[in-house]
């Protein structure tokens, strides 16, 4: 499955092109383990879409990433914890450990009625337990949502109502930095309205006291007693979902991305393997969170699949200083490290006095993912932390996407700063203009599109197939539209731009200008408001809010902190606008449709060229956003 050279990467690039079918097929009978064979490798089409993988193909993906390595390996480290207190005890759960735990916990699940096909929510910080309730979900068969631990009770609710989960499994309170967080809290104020579940199962994390309601709610480290550590897998068939990872698009509703078990083990292994280069008894250091794709894929699913050592921080990266990444990185000898820009980015403004004395020889592979690394922070991370001498790959995917498809190949494939450069086996991208005409050659830019279903493709979005269909396959016909603008170089590297349609992408993390706009929309006294992104030194992206209030709104600071505090209790605080210019109008067509362009440009302080504002409605209101926007520099 490792590609030792750039020769085998072109050939395995041919090969997957050539026969998508007999390259997938013979990576997926020869490094897993199938309870039955699959009769057909795939079943496609991008119209409907349907995409299946290793048709009726029977497995269970824990049985690769915990039964064969407790064979071969047990006392080899699965999972490194390292707590957010750098004064507490790190954990280190064995494969023969982590495979008891999840059989364990599995059984618990059983124990409180959880049936395969059952959607269960996770919501819980970075603790060794968040990795054991994903997997152990997927031992039984239940369909994991996992729940990212700083979205609010709101977010909570709509989540678990859409997918109908029967259970929660959470935490009594979380500790992130210096911040405690009450996580039962804000689940029972979720689960008011949420009447399908049946049982909140609950770990202790920070002894804060939590109200538990008879009946309903369990302690994880009572319940386990209960039961002892065998638990067979159940037979799962290739296309049955594994989970639902919730992400946000250009409408106001987050939508349920469903991944299945074949093709996703299939491919977050194969591209873990290949990107990172990992050999064994690598120590691989994901900062991502389990509540988004990137833990999913990346410290969970493709490690444990590869039998590798996955390190998970509970923490933030400037807690209890900006040295904390570096300090973990000695402390536990880590060989690959993978983040994303806005942590170096934030990090880099603290000065290298942070990275000095810290011994990062370990290291040997740095990534970066999650949105387009400046070409500054590229070299910062390259020069600082992998004192020149390891590869910097930048990965490009997405939650829909499963796995990384487009990043270098660590040591492998050449670099070329702030580009992710090329497509990864059996991806094949392509570039569309707005009608969707294929744009080739080099030195070109377009809308970024696939042509092929790899394994990991989204299969469906949850409970509205239709969705799915008009979201990422409608816009071109036969090609998977990503929402993201690319440029393509003459040697066939792609370098992103962004989202070319309404979605933000602040600190790495995806917010629809929609959503935010329907969590400012709910506070009394606004009238109307739109949300566009701005460049950010940090964040790379902030957001940026126009807002309409009704005339008495007389304390507009006081108006202004309240918004805030609504989009946190709607969303989460990861949502809250960066700037509020409250506006008398918003640039209208005569149709009604507010131009985006505009505010983009006003917000991006590039006021001086606005192009043609003659179709607006009133183009007066377009001078006062000016002048407002000015005032607020
Ligand atoms: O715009 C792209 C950006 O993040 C989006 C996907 O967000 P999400 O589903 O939350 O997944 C993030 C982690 C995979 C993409 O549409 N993005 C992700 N990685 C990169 C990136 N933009 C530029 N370069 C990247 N390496």
């Amino acid at each position: 499955m490792l590609i030792q050279n750039y020769e085998e990467y072109q050939k395995a690039y041919e090969a997957s092109v050539q026969d998508p079918e007999g390259f997938w097929a013979e990576i997926a009978a020869n490094n897993f383990e199938w309870k039955k064979p699959w009769t057909k490798v795939l079943d496609w089409n991008f119209k409907e879409p349907k995409i299946q993988w290793f048709v009726g193909g029977k497995l269970n993906i824990t049985e690769n990433c915990l039964d064969r390595h407790v064979r071969d390996k047990p006392h080899q480290p699965a999972i490194i914890w390292e707590p957010n207190d750098p004064g507490e005890d790190s954990i280190t759960l064995t494969y023969r450990q982590l495979f008891d735990r999840v059989c364990s916990f599995a059984n618990v699940l059983k124990r409180n009625g959880v049936k395969k096909g059952d959607r269960v929510c996770i919501y819980m910080p970075m603790i060794p337990e968040l990795a054991i309730a994903t997997l152990a979900c997927a031992r039984i068969g239940a369909i994991h949502s996992v729940v990212f631990g700083g979205f609010s009770a709101s977010s909570i609710a709509d989540r678990i109502n859409d997918s109908q989960c029967v259970a929660v499994i959470t935490t009594d309170g979380a500790v992130r930095g210096n911040k405690s967080i009450p996580m039962k809290d804000t689940v029972d104020d979720a689960l008011i309205g949420c009447p399908t579940v049946k049982k909140v199962i609950v770990a202790t994390r920070t002894r804060t006291p939590v109200s538990m309601i008879k009946g309903r709610d369990v302690w994880w480290e009572e319940e386990v007693k209960f039961v002892n550590s065998d638990c067979p897998a159940e037979e799962m068939d290739s296309e049955d979902p594994l989970f639902i990872l919730y992400t946000s698009g250009s409408t106001g509703k987050p939508k349920g991305v469903v991944h299945t078990c074949g093709g996703y083990m299939v491919y977050t292994a194969y591209t873990f393997m290949n990107v990172f280069q990992y050999k064994p008894g690598m120590i691989h250091f994901c900062t991502a969170d389990i509540g988004w794709i990137t833990g999913h894929s990346y410290i969970v699913y493709g490690p444990l699949a590869c039998g590798a050592i996955s390190l998970m921080f509970e923490g933030v990266p400037t807690y209890p200083d900006a040295g904390r990444f570096w300090e973990i990185v000695e402390k536990h000898r880590v060989n690959i490290l993978y983040t994303a820009p806005t942590a170096i980015r934030s990090l880099m403004g603290f000065g290298t006095e942070y990275v000095e004395g810290k011994d990062l020889s370990s290291l040997k592979i740095l990534g970066s993912v999650g949105e387009p690394i400046n070409e500054e922070a590229w070299h910062w991370y390259s020069k600082n932390i992998g004192k020149d001498n390891c590869p910097v790959v930048d990965t490009w995917w997405q939650t829909e996407t499963g796995g990384i498809l487009i990043s270098a190949l660590a040591g492998i494939t050449p670099l070329k700063p702030a580009w992710a450069s090329l497509p990864l086996p059996g991806v094949q991208m392509l570039l569309v203009d707005e009608n969707g005409k294929e744009i080739t050659g080099g030195n070109v830019s377009g809308n970024l599109c696939i042509k092929f279903p790899w394994p990991a493709t989204i299969r469906t979005t949850w409970g509205d197939h239709e969705r799915c269909r008009t979201n990422y396959f409608a816009a071109y016909p036969n090609l998977y539209f990503t929402g993201d603008g690319a440029m393509r170089d003459e040697n066939g590297f792609y370098r992103i731009t962004g989202r070319v349609d309404d979605v933000l992408n602040v600190s790495g993390h995806r917010i629809g200008t929609a959503e935010v706009e329907n969590a400012i929309n709910m506070h009394t006294g606004v009238v109307e408001s739109a949300v566009v992104g701005y460049p950010h030194d940090i964040k790379g992206q902030g957001i940026y809010a126009y807002v309409i209030c009704e005339s008495h709104a007389n304390d507009l600071e006081l108006t202004r902190k309240d918004i805030l505090a609504t989009v946190s209790r709607v969303i989460g605080p990861i949502a809250k606008p960066d700037k509020i210019q409250f506006v008398s109008g918003l640039p209208k067509t005569r149709s009604g449709k507010i131009m985006r362009r505009i505010l983009r440009k006003i917000a991006e302080g590039e006021t001086a060229n606005l192009g043609d504002t003659s179709t607006l409605l009133d183009p007066n209101v377009v001078e006062e956003i000016k002048n407002g926007a000015q005032q607020m520099r």
